[in-house]
C-alpha cells in the first residue's frame, strides 16, 4: 500500500483545509465500512495509523511541513480529529453494521454443537468410605482416632506385643523387613507392620489411662494374593483402657458396632482364639448377613461369618507400657482391644467377591460407589 495519493496542498485557507480534511475522513469511513476480517482490519490499521508508511504519518509530513504558520494551529487541530476519528473507527470496530465484527466473532467463536469436556465427580473409594464408617461408628461411643507409622520396628511390631524373639506365632506375620539391618540390635530393626496394634504401645506411651481409641491404618504381610487376600490391606484397631473394663465391655462394644454397620438385626458370638497381646482372646463371627444365619455359599453353610480378632489386654503389654507410663499397671486398670479387616468389611457391606477389585483402578468397579 503506498501513500502517494496524499497530494499536495496547495491552498491552505480554512475552506480548503476543511475540504481536505473531510474528504480524508470519508474515505477512512468508507474503508472501514468495508472491512470483513481481522486481517483486513489490521492493514487499515496499518494503511492509516502505520507508523512509517501510514497516511496520518504522510498527511503530517507533506502538510504540517509545507503550512504557513498561521495554519498551522487550525491544521493541527483538524489532524488531530481525523487520527481520532480513524482510532475510533478501529475502536468501535469499523461502526456499528458493518459486516466484519460479525464474521471476525464467527470465525473465532467456539462450535457450540461439539461435545463438551466432561468433569468426572470424584468420589471416595471403598475402602475409605467403610474407613470412615467404622470410625465413626467408634468416634459415637466418645472413642478418638489415631495413627502410627507403617515402617515400624521389630520392638513395637513384635516384642512389646509379647511377641519374644523367636516365638512361633511370629511366623503368621511375615513381611517385608528393610535390608541391610543386621548390625543393628533386633528390636531397632526396621520392617513394614503386620497389623496397626503396635500402635497400641505408642498410644499408651504417651498418655496416661483412660483410653479410647481406634487406630486406622495400612499392613503388610507375606501373603499370597487369592480372592480374599492381599499382602498390603487395612486395619482399624481399637483400644480401650480403664478401671474395671471387663470382657462384658468388650463383647457390648463389639456387639453394638456391629449392627451399626451390618444392621441392627445381626447377631455376633466370640469364639475362643489365641493373640499373644490379648488373653483371654477371641475371634468375633456374625450372623451371616447373606443368609441371615440359615446357612449359605458365602457362610459355608455354618450361618455364621468370621469378622475380626480380639481380646483382654494381656497383663504382659501392659508391663512393657508401664515402663514408660507408670500408670498401666495391670493391677489397677484393665483394657481390651480389637482389630478388623477393612477390605473384608467391605466386601461384606457391598457384596464384593475379588479383594483386587478395591486396588485395581477400574472405573467401572469404582464408579459403582461415587
Ligand atoms: N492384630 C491382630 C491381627 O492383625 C488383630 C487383633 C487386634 C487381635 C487387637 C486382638 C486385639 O491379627
Amino acid at each position: 500500500m503506498t501513500n502517494v495519493d496524499i497530494p499536495n496542498l496547495t491552498a491552505f485557507d480554512e475552506a480548503a483545509l476543511e475540504q481536505a480534511f473531510a474528504a480524508l475522513a470519508k474515505e477512512a469511513s468508507d474503508d472501514a465500512a468495508a472491512l470483513t476480517n481481522p486481517a483486513a482490519v489490521e492493514a487499515f490499521r496499518l494503511q492509516w495509523l502505520g507508523r512509517k508508511q501510514g497516511r496520518l504519518n504522510e498527511v503530517s509530513a507533506r502538510w504540517l511541513k509545507a503550512a504557513p504558520s498561521e495554519a498551522k494551529k487550525s491544521l493541527g487541530q483538524r489532524f488531530n480529529a481525523l487520527k481520532k476519528h480513524v482510532e475510533e473507527l478501529l475502536e468501535a470496530g469499523a461502526g456499528a453494521g458493518s459486516t466484519w465484527s460479525d464474521s471476525a466473532l464467527a470465525a473465532e467463536a467456539i462450535d457450540i454443537t461439539l461435545p463438551g469436556t466432561q468433569r468426572l465427580l470424584g468420589a471416595e473409594h471403598p475402602i475409605t468410605r467403610t474407613l470412615n464408617e467404622i470410625t465413626q461408628v467408634f468416634a459415637a461411643l466418645g472413642y478418638s482416632v489415631g495413627g502410627g507409622p507403617e515402617v515400624e520396628t521389630d520392638y513395637y511390631n513384635f516384642e512389646c506385643m509379647n511377641f519374644p524373639p523367636g516365638h512361633p506365632a511370629r511366623d503368621t506375620q511375615d513381611t517385608l523387613v528393610i535390608a541391610n539391618q543386621e548390625r543393628r540390635p533386633l528390636r531397632d530393626r526396621l520392617l513394614l507392620r503386620t497389623h496397626t496394634s503396635p500402635v497400641q504401645m505408642r498410644t499408651m506411651e504417651s498418655q496416661p489411662p483412660p483410653v479410647r481409641i481406634i487406630i486406622p491404618g495400612k499392613v503388610h504381610r507375606n501373603d499370597a494374593q487369592d480372592a480374599t487376600h492381599s499382602p498390603i490391606f487395612h486395619q482399624v484397631e481399637g483400644l480401650c483402657v480403664d478401671t474395671n473394663i471387663t470382657f462384658s465391655d468388650l463383647k457390648g462394644t463389639l456387639d453394638h458396632a456391629m449392627k451399626a454397620l451390618f444392621g441392627s438385626s445381626v447377631k455376633t458370638r466370640f469364639f475362643p482364639s489365641f493373640f499373644p497381646f490379648t488373653e483371654p482372646s477371641a475371634d468375633v463371627q456374625i450372623s451371616c448377613i447373606f443368609c441371615g444365619g440359615k446357612g449359605c455359599r458365602k457362610c459355608k453353610q455354618s450361618g455364621w461369618i468370621e469378622l475380626l480378632g480380639c481380646g483382654m489386654v494381656d497383663p504382659a503389654v501392659f508391663a512393657f507400657a508401664a515402663q514408660k507410663q507408670p500408670a498401666y499397671d495391670p493391677r489397677k486398670i484393665s483394657g481390651f482391644a480389637f482389630g478388623m479387616g477393612v477390605e473384608r468389611i467391605a466386601m461384606m457391606k457391598y457384596g464384593i467377591s475379588e479383594i483386587g477389585q478395591f486396588y485395581a483402578g477400574d472405573m467401572r468397579f469404582l464408579g459403582q460407589f461415587a
